[in-house]
């Protein structure tokens, strides 16, 4: 708390919780693009901010990304009646990313139980659709996703995103020329918070996060600042934990 005062940042958590209509928003001193002790505190702020939510029995939906295999690290608490999901299956990220993987590192970081999503990367909403249609066991998993009490996620680049998850350059070309600036949950945004490209998947949209109870978006570093924004404006997130770079460059676009 002194090294948040110190910084200065406590002022511009609740600058930033009102103009971007979030509930919290917590600030890491420095710049996790930049330092990899701040990347490591973020994601223990955000494994934090889990745990003063995490009852019994809860569903907690998880998204892949380095900042999510951060926070998966950092969790040294244990609720055991914890079922972790992947809040969203097939968005091609590598193996160590892929939200089935932090699911599973939470899981097991917690005494929990995790339900995997196996399905494969880059297919039709039809396909996906038949898939569906042929596994109860997906249809189960798909089920208890929606009814996630918490959802912990990450937030990128739109292109940069788009590209780590080798989409055809087309695609990446069409979500560049649509405004997208930011991702998460497979969902590309524009300023001010509109939803202009949809990778089909399972799971959770950002449409969706209404329903769930609290919705905690983790991400840092000054690239991020539009994304962080952009994502902020679609609505249904309650906590934003970021960095202090981050931080710095969302109040210089508000
Ligand atoms: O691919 C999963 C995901 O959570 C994306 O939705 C998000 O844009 C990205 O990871 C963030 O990744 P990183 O934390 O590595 O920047």
């Amino acid at each position: 708390e002194y090294i948040r005062l110190l910084h200065n940042l406590v002022g511009l958590e609740a600058e930033l919780a009102e103009r971007l209509n979030l509930k919290k928003v917590i600030i890491i001193p420095g710049d996790s693009e930049a330092d990899s002790a701040v990347r490591r505190e973020l994601g223990r702020a955000a494994a934090g901010v889990l745990s003063q939510h995490l009852g019994d029995n809860m569903v907690v939906a998880v998204s892949g990304g380095s900042t999510m295999a951060k926070v998966a690290e950092a969790i040294n608490f244990s609720v055991p009646s914890t079922a972790i999901v992947p809040a969203r299956g097939g968005l091609g990220e590598v193996v160590e990313y892929q939200a089935n993987t932090i699911a599973a590192v939470m899981a097991g970081r917690l005494g929990g139980r995790y339900r995997l999503l196996h399905i494969p990367d880059g297919v039709s909403e039809e396909t996906l659709e038949a898939i569906l249609a042929g596994d109860a066991n997906l249809r189960a998993v798909a089920d208890v996703i929606k009814q996630a009490n918490i959802l912990v996620h990450g937030i990128g680049e739109a292109v940069e995103m788009a590209q780590r998850r080798g989409m055809p350059p087309a695609t990446i070309a069409a979500i560049e020329r649509r405004g997208a600036v930011g991702e998460a949950l497979g969902q590309y945004c524009a300023l001010p918070g509109e939803i202009v490209y949809v990778t089909s998947s399972i799971g959770l949209r950002l449409d969706d996060l209404a329903g769930i109870g609290t919705v905690i978006a983790v991400a840092g570093g000054s690239a991020k600042a539009k994304a962080i924004l952009a994502v902020a404006g679609t609505g249904g997130q309650d906590v934003l934990v970021t960095d202090e770079a981050a931080a710095k460059a969302i109040q210089l676009l508000i």
